[in-house]
């Protein structure tokens, strides 16, 4: 069976934008591979966490996961922290990369324009990504399209360290879905959707009450025209809308473009709350009966256990490639 790992930062509330670009695959998925799902708690710290508030998103991440339909007995759960093999390989890939290929990822460059003060972590953090993947021998990684140069990378580290050092590492593919694979900001729609956007009303998290959500998506940016139809170029808005309206409905574009054909923004808009509202109440319900359960403890502990078993022989064997401490 092939291995599949992906990551979700808990940097705030998940959005529509890692449902549809990760999570919603992530389902499918499981029951075809053998799945790494990772709560990559030490990403989230590259920019400043609050403590309780970081704590709050770890548990409430792990309540999502489950609740939009991760079996945690097909798959493994587990938090990046909790399984040190991660730190520690991350170094060992920092020490193959190059500051210039980190410099050049578009992430960084967005996530640093105009701060003074840029955590170095901002920077190193691809190869710690490379780390979290390449310690499973994963095949697969499924992300949304903003996540694709960043796997670019990992594909040449672990090229490169299988050259330098020894073949040991899987080179893994990525896997984009053909629609959703970038949500944009409802209120920026030339810009992706993001949980940690400090505009509240641009982006909707799977938590977000009905009442939240019909209001983000009534007052979500658009263009004048009124015609509810796809492009991408002129009608940035609409089109990501069309989008989101088309993942969660299982209808093509084209259909949802006919349907709405005699009718204005304001219909299109309702329907797509109610869209939206529909596929978010069954994972709320299901949240809300885990977030505070031992079960969800269970869950975690057994996966970190299990994740940590794998990625510490893989550890172990790029200790030995690269002649850290003693053959063991
Ligand atoms: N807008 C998006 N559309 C489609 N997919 C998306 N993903 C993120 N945003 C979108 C995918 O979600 C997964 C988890 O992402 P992450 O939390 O590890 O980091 P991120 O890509 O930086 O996500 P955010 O929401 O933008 O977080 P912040 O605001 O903290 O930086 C990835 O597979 C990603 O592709």
């Amino acid at each position: 069976m092939k291995t599949i790992f992906s990551g979700i930062q808990p940097s705030g509330t998940i959005t529509l934008g890692n449902y549809i670009g990760a999570l919603k695959q992530f389902v499918e998925l499981q029951h075809e591979y053998n799945c790494y799902f990772c709560i990559v708690d030490q990403h989230a710290i590259t920019v400043p966490q609050d403590r309780l508030v970081l704590r709050k998103n770890i548990k409430s991440l792990a309540a999502l996961y489950v609740a939009v339909g991760i079996d945690p007995s097909k798959a493994t759960l587990f938090i990046q922290s909790e399984v040190p093999a991660h730190a520690q390989a991350g170094w060992m890939m920092q020490c193959i990369s190059y500051i210039g290929e980190l410099e050049r990822m578009t992430q960084f460059k967005d996530k640093s324009a105009g701060k003074e003060a840029v955590s170095a972590s901002l920077l190193t953090y691809p190869p710690l990504m490379a780390a979290d993947i390449l310690l499973y021998r994963t095949d697969l990684v499924p992300v949304g399209e903003d996540q694709k140069q960043h796997l670019e990378l990992t594909r040449d580290l672990a090229q490169r360290f299988n050259k330098k050092y020894n073949e040991i590492f899987t080179i893994p593919e990525v896997r984009i879905p053909k629609v959703g694979a970038r949500v944009m900001s409802l209120q920026e729609p030339t810009k992706k959707m993001s949980k940690s956007d400090p505009n509240q009303k641009a982006f909707i998290t799977l938590l977000d009450d009905p009442k939240q959500i019909e209001k983000k998506i009534k007052s979500s940016v658009t263009d004048s025209d009124g015609i509810v139809k796809f492009d991408l170029e002129n009608k940035p808005g609409i089109s990501n809308l069309l989008s989101i309206y088309s993942t969660l409905s299982n209808k093509p574009i084209s259909e949802i473009e006919e349907m709405y054909a005699s009718k204005g923004y304001g219909d299109f808009k309702g329907d797509l709350a109610q869209v939206v509202i529909n596929e978010l109440a069954p994972i709320q319900e299901k949240y809300h009966q885990l977030i505070d359960s031992k079960e969800l403890d269970d869950i975690l502990d057994e996966g970190a256990e299990r994740a940590n078993k794998v990625a510490s022989k893989m550890l172990k064997k790029m200790e030995n490639a690269m002649g850290l401490g003693r053959k063991r």
